[in-house]
């Protein structure tokens, strides 16, 4: 028996880092939604692990326990074969890893009806990626609160370098900033842009002193309703009015960066 299951990129719309544990992980307050565009996997219970990647984003993504996907299986006591067709550029501030550990988690609970409780052991955006739909990340990422958010078109570029979490957590001057501001009621999706606008991410300056071209990355998707960072980056979001909006942006910007990861798609 295989079951299949999509791990969709996680954009967090608004990332306010409010404090830090003693333990060092950093409390978050963030908005997140999910795209229609991500990486497809295959899971079924097989006899030894395995690991198979395609996809035009499988160089380097490692094929053993260093993928989130094998640890997720070994969580859930099982061992299965797997196929990850990768789509979304790694360690990129939009949840790849966690989004596939989380689809192997969905998939092997169609499989064998259970999801074991201890899937934050495999990173701090593990909740919020099994959730997959609109929500209000709070703690280090273990308090999710669904939100019912309107649809929006979105264009995300990544411009091929790294920003390794820790690093960028480490170079934050303050910690102590202020949670999101009350969410509007029901908003509209002109409404959601206006309030998140007013809202930011509080890891986009550190990343930003660490590899300036996500400035040109953000000037680039300035025709944009709006334009910000997603988790530490270096991928970035704009916010546009219309699905063609969005699709007209990124074909502007894929030609005059044909080097840069350019893709349209809608966040729910
Ligand atoms: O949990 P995950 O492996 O995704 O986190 C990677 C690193 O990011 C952690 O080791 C920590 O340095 C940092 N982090 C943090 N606070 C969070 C999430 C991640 O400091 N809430």
């Amino acid at each position: 028996m295989r079951a299949k299951a999509f791990a969709p990129a996680k954009i967090n719309l608004a990332l306010h880092v409010t404090g830090q544990r003693e333990d060092g992980y950093h409390l978050l307050d963030s908005l997140v939604m999910f795209a229609d565009i991500g990486d497809h996997l295959e899971v079924a219970l097989a006899p030894d692990m395995s690991l198979e990647v395609t996809g035009p984003r499988s160089a380097g993504v490692p094929r053993d326990d260093r993928n989130l996907c094998w640890r997720a299986a070994e969580l859930a006591g099982v061992t299965a074969r797997i196929t990850l067709d990768k789509h979304l550029p790694a360690a990129a501030g939009i949840g790849g890893g966690s989004s596939d550990a989380a689809a192997v988690l969905r998939a092997l609970s169609d499989l064998t009806g259970t999801t074991p409780s201890q899937a934050g052991q495999l990173g701090a955006d593990l909740p919020v990626c099994l959730h997959a739909s609109a929500c209000r990340m709070e703690g280090i990422g273990e308090q999710i609160t669904p939100m019912e958010l309107p649809a929006l078109p979105a264009v995300l570029v990544n411009p091929g370098v790294e920003t390794p979490t820790p690093a960028i957590f480490k170079a934050l001057r303050h910690k102590d900033n202020p949670p999101m501001s009350a969410l509007p009621d029901r908003p509209g999706a002109g409404a959601l842009i206006d309030w998140l606008a007013t809202q930011r991410n509080d890891l986009e300056p550190p990343a930003c002193a660490q590899q300036p071209i996500i400035d040109e990355v953000l000037a680039a998707l300035s025709p944009a309703r709006l334009a910000r960072m997603s988790g530490s980056g270096a991928t970035c979001f704009g916010l546009c009015d219309t699905e063609q909006a969005a699709r007209e942006l990124a074909a502007q910007i894929a030609q005059a960066r044909p080097d840069w990861w350019v893709t349209a798609c809608t966040l729910r």
